[in-house]
């Protein structure tokens, strides 16, 4: 593979795992498994590339004394193997691993988005063409893409992928971990979920007696509720699986009034298209109507009332979907 191809395959695959990290934070329901199988089968070739690019330009950049870019090309490295190692260590384990209040799933996330404008900096001044090659490199190329030489390195990179992925799991299956199809390790079943928040921020100050949910857009009676006039349309209880995609997963009793019995008091047009929950800090999440109808506003987890830091007065379950759409501290929703 020539130095060119080889760093736009770098390029290319570490977009890629930051976009399919990216998309894991909102594939919550089953038929969602491809993207984290697709994610742990990149990072093997990714490995396997970083490899190759090493090997490659290492010692040439020491010979000609590039220390600028050497710099730049170590830190690369660096950050590929501590996002690599993170998200290959979260898996074979077989434990919720943390360092401090982090889990280890958070911070290899966190590498890997820095990955993405650091390698562009890396590639950017000599390789921006190759990024974008021109109609006639491309014909050039082609012939090359066809090769001998381009169909054992794509198979090279295929068997990296895959025994990566194999192995992890194997060393996994051994020390006995458990992981839900989204990476997140369960937690014992029942009892209160952990407060998380996306940056260990706390719970917004909300005064329970002025607090009001508000209901707007395309309804017939747009207006404000009352916690006591929530409550008097009709609790329920339900059981419901919260994924924080900071890595743990806990299936818990959630007690509230369904979102579709709020919807329905509130006289919700019936060709609606969307309904927003939104939150006292601006957090949102956008349902299609028909989401609704699994939806609570949950006042209650595990038999007891909702934690101010797990959302109270009032937040949101949704099935099937990972943490991050689970609005806490909910004062409005608009349908629209
Ligand atoms: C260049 C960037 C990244 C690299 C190199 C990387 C690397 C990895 C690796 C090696 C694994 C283990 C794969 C397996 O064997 O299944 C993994 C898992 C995971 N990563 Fe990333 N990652 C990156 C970015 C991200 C981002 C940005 C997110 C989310 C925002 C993310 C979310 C996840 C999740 C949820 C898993 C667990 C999947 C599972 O357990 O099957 N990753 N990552």
């Amino acid at each position: 593979m020539t130095s060119a191809s080889l760093d736009r395959l770098l390029a290319l695959l570490v977009v890629a795992m930051a976009a399919t990290g990216l998309l894991t934070l909102r594939a919550g329901s089953p038929d969602t498994g491809w993207v984290y199988v697709a994610h742990g089968l990149l990072a093997g070739a990714l490995g396997a590339a970083v490899t190759l690019k090493l090997r490659a330009s290492l010692g040439r950049a020491v010979a000609g004394r590039r220390w600028r870019r050497l710099a730049l090309g170590l830190l690369v490295t660096g950050a590929v193997a501590a996002a690599l190692s993170g998200g290959w260590l979260w898996v074979a384990s077989g434990d919720l691993l943390s360092i401090g209040s982090w889990t280890v799933l958070t911070l290899h996330a966190w590498v890997g988005l820095a990955l993405v404008p650091l390698v562009l900096l890396h590639l950017l001044p000599r390789r921006w063409r190759l990024l974008r090659p021109g109609a006639s490199a491309v014909r050039r190329a082609g012939p090359r893409l066809l090769s001998r030489r381009s169909f054992l390195a794509g198979t090279g990179l295929a068997v990296a992928g895959l025994g990566a992925f194999g192995l992890t799991r194997a060393v996994e299956l051994v020390r006995g971990g458990e992981r839900r199809f989204t990476g997140s390790r369960w937690l014992p079943r029942g009892g209160v979920p952990p407060a998380t928040t996306f940056f260990g921020e706390p719970a917004p100050p909300l005064d329970p007696v002025a607090w009001r949910l508000e209901v707007r857009g395309r309804v017939q009676r747009p207006g404000s509720f009352t916690l006591a006039e929530l409550r008097h349309l009709g609790e329920m209880e339900a059981l419901a699986v919260l994924d924080c995609t900071s890595g743990w997963a806990l299936e818990t009793a959630w007690r509230g009034i369904p979102l579709d019995t709020v919807l329905a008091a509130a006289g919700m047009d019936r060709d609606a298209a969307s309904v927003t929950v939104r939150s006292v800090t601006g957090w949102a999440a956008v349902l299609p109507p028909a989401d609704a109808a699994h939806c609570l506003l949950a006042t209650g987890v595990a038999g007891r009332d909702l934690p101010v830091e797990n959302g109270a007065p009032l937040r949101l379950v949704v099935p099937d979907r990972r943490g991050l759409d689970w609005v806490k501290w909910v004062t409005s929703i608009e349908v629209a």
